[in-house]
């Protein structure tokens, strides 16, 4: 057995029988997806209990250009890239697409399965494509976006492929011109503003978005979290006027479908007074109120304790059932 505590970002205590550093595709075990799991950076996974089975921790490496024009490049990078890392390469390069989801933890692998995104971009919008390892069929899938059904942290991986592919390589396609700059996510505009920046580089929304994170999330070395426990809750027009009623100040913002909204699930734990408190060896962290961490000693079962009761408790005040954004195991 060997302790996961330095895998995941949540460092909570668990075990697991064995782990396989998987450099090469070659290495995966074919056959293995009845006991293997995958395991990225471990920054948006919580182990509620030990695990019997095997961990398959991913370490694919590798760029490679396999596209380019004038205008965009298609860079193919191994799994098992660090996802900051590659941010960090492609603006070295001037390449446009990633500057928004600077400073994201975990591999670049680990990406599509909840489709990552900060401030007002999501991953889909620079993904191309990737290859992912069956392991019901030992067969590689060459998956497109429309294969992926990417959609609010969600993605065919949370679904109908769940643990049954590894993914091994992403292809993603950037601008070398006419980037597109998104600044509409107000605390970036806000930043621009006050460093006088008016027409801002891929470079200036790297830096800002990255100081920004570092301003209000904590560093999961000093205080282990996997960044937001839960996800925004989608609701109906008419669930989200009914609560408006009572508390005007609800936080609201649009989403594609024009019958539904997005809440803060951040202000809704925030208004039942949980920011800051501490239960033990977890609490919720004081300058945000959609991380939990953990103080030190705590398991898997004691941070899902606490989401328990705070799930319980926004039930209770607006009847909204909180979903948990960190993959449960
Ligand atoms: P892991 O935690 O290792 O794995 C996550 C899930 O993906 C598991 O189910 C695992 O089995 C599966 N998986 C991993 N790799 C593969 C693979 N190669 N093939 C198949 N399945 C795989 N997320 C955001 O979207 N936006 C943010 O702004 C954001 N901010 C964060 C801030 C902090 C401080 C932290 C700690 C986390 C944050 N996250 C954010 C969550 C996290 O960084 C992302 O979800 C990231 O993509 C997880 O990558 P990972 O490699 O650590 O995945
Ligand atoms: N807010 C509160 N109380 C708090 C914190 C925030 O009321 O304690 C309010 C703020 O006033 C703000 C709103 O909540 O108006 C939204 O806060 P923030 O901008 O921090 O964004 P978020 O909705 O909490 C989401 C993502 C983050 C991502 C940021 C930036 C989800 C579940 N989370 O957080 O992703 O970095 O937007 O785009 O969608 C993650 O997935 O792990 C993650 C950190």
């Amino acid at each position: 057995m060997i302790s996961l505590v330095p895998y995941t970002t949540f460092a909570v205590q668990a075990m697991a029988q064995r782990i396989l550093h998987i450099t090469d595709p070659k290495q995966i075990p074919f056959g293995s997806k009845s006991d293997a799991l995958i395991l990225g950076g471990g920054s948006n996974i919580l182990f509620l209990k030990d695990y019997p089975g095997i961990i398959l921790k991913n370490e694919i490496k590798g760029r490679q250009i396999i596209h380019e024009t004038a205008e965009e490049v298609i860079i193919k990078f191994g799994a098992g890239e660090i996802w900051h890392e590659v941010v960090l390469w492609t603006l070295a390069q001037s390449y446009g697409g990633l500057q928004n989801l600077s400073l994201i933890p975990g591999t670049i692998g680990a990406a599509p399965i909840q489709n990552i995104g900060a401030y007002g971009v999501e991953f889909k919008e620079v993904f191309y494509s990737l290859e992912a390892y069956s392991m019901d069929s030992g067969r590689y899938l060459l998956m497109t976006s429309e294969d992926c059904r990417f959609g609010y942290r969600d993605s065919i991986f949370k679904h109908a492929l769940k643990n049954k592919v590894f993914i091994s390589s992403v292809s993603l396609r950037l601008t070398k011109t006419k980037h597109r700059i998104d600044t509409a996510y107000g605390a970036i505009e806000t930043a621009l503003r006050t460093r006088g920046i008016v027409q801002p580089t891929i470079h200036d929304i790297s830096s800002v978005v990255s100081s920004i994170r570092k301003s209000k999330l904590p560093d999961p070395e000093h205080l282990p979290n996997a960044g937001s426990f839960f996800k925004n809750p989608v609701v109906s027009l008419a669930i989200a006027n009914e609560i408006s009623k009572q508390y005007p100040e609800l936080k609201v913002y649009p989403i594609a479908d024009p019958n539904k909204v997005k809440l803060s699930a951040a202000w809704l734990i925030d208004q039942c007074n949980w920011k800051g408190q501490r239960r033990g060896t977890v609490g919720v962290y004081a300058k945000h109120a959609l991380i939990l961490v953990n103080y030190g000693q705590a398991t898997g079962a004691d941070v899902w304790d606490l989401a328990g009761a705070i799930i319980r408790s926004v039930q209770q005040k607006f009847g909204i059932e909180l979903e948990a954004e960190v993959t449960l195991i």
